[in-house]
């Protein structure tokens, strides 16, 4: 009979046979969203809305809090005590097991917001992305697709000491076109299976 004991002896990326069921043993994942733009219509605001309906069936995706409810970055106020933003945010993102950052790119960088947010965080007591496995999804209206912005984000990443997935990327070029203006749906079919596909990579990553 199957038993909980035997349950915890067989290693995670197995399959479970009894009689004829095969159960899937793999941990269900819960991902939390990180999104690097304020607009209202942000065009990566609706990536981030599609990616809980492209993740694989065990895995579970919730945006974490906006980044316009942090302050700018200022040491006489994390003197005083951290925000409760960061704080909320901080825990979120140490209780999930991986983080999906979402991001336009601004002058060949980062957003200001999402670094601020970046610089926040990484100054709380126990840094949350500290081994956390981490990916990312960049976009632009031109056909670079937010790579300058990806690898910049990768060498502040690497300071947090987060676990980034190299590959596949996500570079969403064009992404004014993949999005449906009037319902704010992503809704180009081969982003859709490509984001998919690097989803289901990043589950195997972060269970590894
Ligand atoms: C941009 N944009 C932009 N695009 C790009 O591909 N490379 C870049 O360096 C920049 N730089 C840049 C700077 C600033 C200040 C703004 C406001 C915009 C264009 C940007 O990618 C575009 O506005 C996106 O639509 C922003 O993403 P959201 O807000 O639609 O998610």
């Amino acid at each position: 009979m199957f038993s909980m004991a035997f349950a915890a002896m067989v290693p995670h990326h197995a399959a479970i046979v009894i009689g004829d069921r095969i159960m899937s043993d793999h941990k269900p994942l819960h991902f939390v969203t990180l999104l690097g733009s304020l607009r209202k219509a942000s065009y990566h605001g609706a990536v981030v809305r599609a990616l809980p309906t492209l993740a694989p069936d065990d895995v579970t995706i919730e945006p974490l809090g906006s980044v316009g409810d942090f302050p700018l970055y200022n040491a006489d106020i994390q003197a005083v005590g951290f925000p409760a933003a960061v704080l909320a945010m901080g825990e979120a993102i140490a209780k999930a097991d991986g983080v999906i950052i979402v991001t336009p790119e601004y002058n060949y960088s980062v957003p200001g917001v999402l670094k601020n947010a970046l610089d926040w965080l990484s100054r709380l007591p126990t840094q949350p992305f500290a081994g956390k496995p981490t990916v990312i999804q960049t976009g632009s209206p031109g056909l670079v697709g937010g790579a300058r912005a990806q690898y910049h984000l990768r060498q502040s990443l690497v300071f947090l000491d987060a676990t980034v997935m190299n590959k596949p990327e996500v570079m969403i070029s064009q992404i004014m076109t993949k999005v449906d203006a009037a319902t704010g749906q992503l809704t180009d079919e081969a982003t859709r299976t490509f984001i998919s596909t690097q989803l289901t990579a990043f589950a195997s990553f972060a269970r590894r």
